[in-house]
C-alpha cells in the first residue's frame, strides 16, 4: 500500500469568475492557476502517479490541459458539483488505496512547496490537519473554530454574526488519515445554507467521533484563493512582484519593476538588464550580460550572453547566441537561430531560419526557411519568396555572400559561397560560388523624353 496521495479539487463551477473559461485554467501571468498548484505538489516530492485532479465544470478543457502537461496525473470526473465534500467522496476509489490523503483546493496558486511539505509531514499527527491563515478581510472564507484540543470549520454563509468576526480562516488544504476519513465521509450531509456537501464538515464529524483535528497558520499571501477576477488580478500582481524580487536578488537589473512582466518559468543570469516595458514569458532563458531593450516581448527565447536586444523586438521560440544584436523593431520566430555576433536590424522578420556567425540582416527584410552561412550581408529590402501558395521552400545562402538590396530569392534556391547578387535581382536559379547573380531587366534611357512630354517640367523650367 502506498503511503500518501494528493487530490486536487478542480471541478467547481467558479461561478464568481463570470467567465466561460474554467476557473483553474484562468491565467496568473502566463500560466493557468492549476499549473502552479500541480507543480507545487510535484516539487514537494509527490509523483504524478500519486496525484489525482477532480474535474467537472469545463472538465474536457481541464482534462486535456492536464493530460498534455502532466500526463501521469490521474483525472477523476465529478459530473455533478455538489460541493467539496461530494468531490472528495467521488474520488474515494483513488485515495482509499493509500494511508494518508492530502486534499487541496485547485485555486491556490500562491502556495509554496515548503507549506505543502509541512502539511505532508503533519499528516498522521491528527486524523485531520488543516492549514489556516489570518485574513485581513475574512469575506467568504470558512471560519476556524478552535476548541481546547480540536478544530472545526463553519462556512461563512452558515456562520453566526459572532463567528463571522473570526479572522482565522480555512485555506482549503487538508491532511487526512484515510482510515478515519472513510469512517465519517458518508455522514457528511448537505443540510446547510448552500445545500452542498462540505469537506469542511469532516472536522466536526471527526471531533464527534473522538478523532483528533488540528491546524497550523500560514501567511495570507500564500493561502489566498482565487474566486473573482479582482482576486485573480491581485494574485497575478503579487506573483509578478515575487518573481521580479527574486531575479533582482540574483543580480538582474530591472530598471523599472513597475512595467516589467516575467513569467514563472523564465530563467535569468546575473547582470542581465531589463529595460522598461518588457515582457518575458514561457521557458525563456537569458545569459549573463545581456540587455533586453524597452518594449520587447520574448516568449520561449533562448538568449545567450552579452546579447543586445535593442528595443521593440518580438522573439518567439528562437535562439540568439552570444553577442547577437537584434532590433529595434524586429520579429524573430519559429525556431530561428542567430549564431554568434550576427545581427537582425530594423523592420526585419526572421522565420525558421539560421543566420550564420557574424552575418547581418540590417534593414527591412524577410528571411523565411532560409539558412545563411557566416559573414553574409543582406542588403535592405531583401526577401525570401519561400511560399509558392502550397509549400514552404528553402533558401540557402553560403558563407561570405553579399546580397544586393532588394534581392528576391524565389525558393527553393541557392547562392554559393563568396557570391554577390546585384541589387534588385530576382534570383530564380542557383548562383555558383564566387559569382555575381544578376536577375533584373537592363535599364534603357530614352533621350529627350521629357521635352516631348508637355505634362512634365523640364530641368530648365524647374530652375526658374
Ligand atoms: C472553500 C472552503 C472554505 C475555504 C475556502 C478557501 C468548502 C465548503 N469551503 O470555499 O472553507 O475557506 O475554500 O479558499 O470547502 N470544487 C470541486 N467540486 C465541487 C465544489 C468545489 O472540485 O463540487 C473545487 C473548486 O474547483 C475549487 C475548490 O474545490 O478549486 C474550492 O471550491 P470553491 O467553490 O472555491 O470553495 P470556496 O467557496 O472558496
Ligand atoms: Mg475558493
Amino acid at each position: 500500500m502506498n503511503k500518501l496521495c494528493v487530490l486536487v479539487m478542480a471541478a467547481g463551477k467558479g461561478t464568481r469568475m463570470k467567465s466561460a473559461t474554467p476557473k483553474v485554467l484562468q491565467p496568473v501571468l502566463d500560466r493557468p492557476i492549476i499549473d502552479y498548484v500541480i507543480r507545487n505538489v510535484l516539487s514537494a516530492g509527490i509523483n504524478q502517479e500519486d496525484l489525482a485532479v477532480l474535474v467537472g465544470s469545463g472538465g474536457e478543457e481541464v482534462e486535456s490541459h492536464i493530460t498534455e502537461n502532466f500526463p501521469h496525473a490521474k483525472i477523476i470526473w465529478q459530473h455533478e458539483q455538489l460541493g467539496t465534500g461530494h468531490a472528495v467522496k467521488t474520488a474515494r476509489d483513488f485515495w482509499s488505496e493509500y494511508e494518508k490523503l492530502i486534499v487541496l483546493n485547485g485555486d491556490l496558486p500562491m502556495m509554496k512547496s515548503q507549506s505543502l511539505k509541512r502539511l505532508i509531514s503533519s499528516a498522521g499527527e491528527n486524523d485531520c490537519t488543516v492549514i489556516t491563515f489570518e485574513a485581513e478581510n475574512p469575506g467568504a472564507y470558512g471560519r476556524i473554530i478552535r476548541g481546547k484540543n480540536s478544530v472545526s470549520i463553519i462556512e461563512h454563509k452558515d456562520a453566526s454574526p459572532e463567528q463571522r468576526e473570526i479572522h482565522e480562516v480555512n485555506a482549503g488544504c487538508y491532511a487526512f488519515n484515510v482510515k478515519s476519513l472513510l469512517e465519517i465521509i458518508d455522514s457528511i450531509t448537505n443540510k446547510n445554507s448552500q445545500h452542498e456537501y462540505y469537506i469542511t464538515d469532516a472536522l466536526a464529524l471527526m471531533n464527534d467521533a473522538e478523532m483528533t483535528t488540528g491546524a497550523f497558520i500560514m501567511p495570507e499571501s500564500e493561502m489566498q484563493g482565487v474566486n473573482t477576477q479582482s482576486e485573480l488580478a491581485n494574485v497575478s500582481r503579487e506573483m509578478r512582484q515575487e518573481i521580479l524580487t527574486h531575479w533582482m536578488s540574483e543580480g538582474v537589473r530591472i530598471v523599472d519593476p513597475d512595467t516589467v512582466y516575467i513569467g514563472a518559468d523564465v530563467i535569468l543570469s546575473h547582470d542581465v538588464t531589463i529595460m522598461p516595458n518588457v515582457q518575458i514569458w514561457g521557458r525563456t532563458r537569458i545569459g549573463a550580460g545581456s540587455v533586453i531593450g524597452s518594449g520587447s516581448i520574448l516568449t520561449n527565447a533562448e538568449i545567450g550572453e552579452n546579447v543586445h536586444v535593442i528595443a521593440y523586438a518580438v522573439i518567439e521560440n528562437s535562439t540568439l547566441n552570444n553577442h547577437v544584436k537584434a532590433g529595434p523593431f524586429c520579429y524573430i520566430r519559429d525556431n530561428t537561430c542567430l549564431e554568434e555576433k550576427s545581427f537582425a536590424g530594423k523592420f526585419v522578420e526572421l522565420k525558421n531560419s539560421r543566420i550564420g556567425e557574424g552575418s547581418k540582416v540590417p534593414h527591412l527584410s524577410y528571411m523565411g526557411d532560409a539558412t545563411l552561412g557566416h559573414d553574409v550581408n543582406i542588403g535592405a529590402g531583401s526577401i525570401t519568396c519561400n511560399y509558392d501558395g502550397e509549400h514552404k521552400n528553402k533558401t540557402h545562402i553560403g558563407n561570405n555572400c553579399f546580397i544586393g538590396s532588394n534581392t528576391m530569392f524565389v525558393a527553393p534556391v541557392e547562392v554559393g559561397d563568396g557570391s554577390t547578387t546585384a541589387a534588385g535581382s530576382v534570383i530564380t536559379q542557383r548562383v555558383p560560388e564566387n559569382s555575381l547573380g544578376v536577375g533584373r531587366a537592363r535599364q534603357t534611357n530614352i533621350a529627350d523624353w521629357s521635352l516631348r512630354n508637355h505634362n512634365h517640367k523640364t530641368t530648365t523650367e524647374g530652375d526658374k
